[in-house]
């Protein structure tokens, strides 16, 4: 078992493998978790007890847990750097959770935007409980690692809140236990927004043709997707507020996300061209970045047993930490200890 390195502040992060993921997941969370992770020493899981929380084909849910696991690989995480874990092969992130769950004020929960937009067009007789609880799971996840810093979309924002306020909840009532974890959003491509609907965040779950550009798309549909991309009727290539002007903005920023460009030289690179320019160089980056990752990605699904191994590994040394610190907050808690 490789040591785990003390001395560097830890990071976790978690995508939930409920769709196939997009360049949406790519640029807003995986890039950032490959960059992140020489200088600390990083948790990556795969949440498959968060995806649960609306309904999952068990089938399909299994496939697309090593899916996602072989993802974050492809996408360049090193398992010798860093800790890739399934989230229900540990089982203190359940415990803990109902632990937390039981200290969490309904008020706060049902303040949670993710939940009211996600509960918004149901009935209360079909929302599962755990959409709920879904922030105590993730506070769960965060504080069993004593994470210092939390790579997320800015929409995880108000998240991170609701774990920074139970974890001080639970400090203050049972003595100091868990860490307080800072965000840490990133720069360019935090927000990837739908290609056929620029106003809404890309989403690996929905439905519509040209929204979303799949990870695993093959080139010539990603292609495609992009120059169907929507526009509007004004000429200036340019970054914008505007939710007019949110379909170029859109492009711009996946642009940047991948060239790594200032937004001047973008803007000067694109003047005096059309939008059919910005739609293929944007496509070309793109490819640029789907093209190595999917050749290691099926190289990965087609190595029998590796992908095993490295979720054994990580498995192992997820637990040693998160079995460390569940065990503390149940003393802390007052449960009685199994002699
Ligand atoms: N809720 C996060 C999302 O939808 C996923 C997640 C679950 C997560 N647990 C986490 C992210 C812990 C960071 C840390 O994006």
């Amino acid at each position: 078992m490789a040591a785990v390195n003390d001395s560097k502040p830890r990071v976790l992060s978690g995508i939930q493998p409920s769709g196939n993921l997009t360049i949406g997941n790519y640029l807003g969370a995986l890039k950032q978790w490959v960059e992140v992770q020489h200088d600390y020493d990083c948790f990556y899981c795969v949440v498959d007890l968060h995806a649960i929380t609306v309904p999952q084909d068990p089938a399909e849910l299994r496939q697309r847990t090593r899916e996602s696991a072989a993802m974050y690989i492809a996408a360049g995480i090193d398992p010798e750097l860093s800790t890739i874990f399934v989230q229900s092969h540990v089982p203190a992130h359940s415990e803990l959770a109902w632990m937390l769950t039981c200290m969490a004020p309904i008020g706060w929960l049902h303040r949670m935007t993710q939940f009211k937009d996600r509960t918004a067009k149901q009935t209360q007789e079909s929302i599962g409980a755990g959409l709920l609880n879904y922030p105590s799971l993730m506070a769960a996840d965060i504080l069993l690692y004593h994470a210092d810093l939390v790579p997320v979309g800015d929409d995880q924002n108000q998240h991170l809140e609701f774990t920074r306020d139970l974890a001080q909840r639970f400090n203050h009532l049972y003595g100091e236990t868990f860490t307080l974890p800072t965000v840490m959003n990133p720069q360019a491509g935090a927000r990837i927004m739908g290609l056929d609907n620029p106003t809404a965040k890309m989403s690996k779950s929905e439905a519509s043709e040209n929204h979303a550009v799949f990870l695993l798309d093959d080139l010539s549909r990603a292609r495609k997707k992009i120059m169907r991309a929507v526009t509007d009727s004004h000429r200036e290539i340019c970054f914008s507020e505007e939710p007019e002007r949110a379909g170029v903005n859109n492009l711009l920023t996946i642009y940047q996300a991948i060239s790594g460009k200032s937004n001047a030289a973008i803007e000067a690179h694109f003047a005096g061209k059309g939008y059919g320019d910005l739609k293929r160089e944007t496509a070309d980056c793109v490819l640029s970045t789907l093209e190595p990752l999917q050749a290691r990605y099926y190289e990965l699904m087609n190595e029998a047993g590796y992908l095993d191994s490295v979720l054994r590994l990580g498995r192992e040394k997820a637990s040693a930490i998160a079995d460390e610190t569940l065990k503390l907050a149940q003393e802390r808690m007052g449960f009685l200890a199994p002699s």
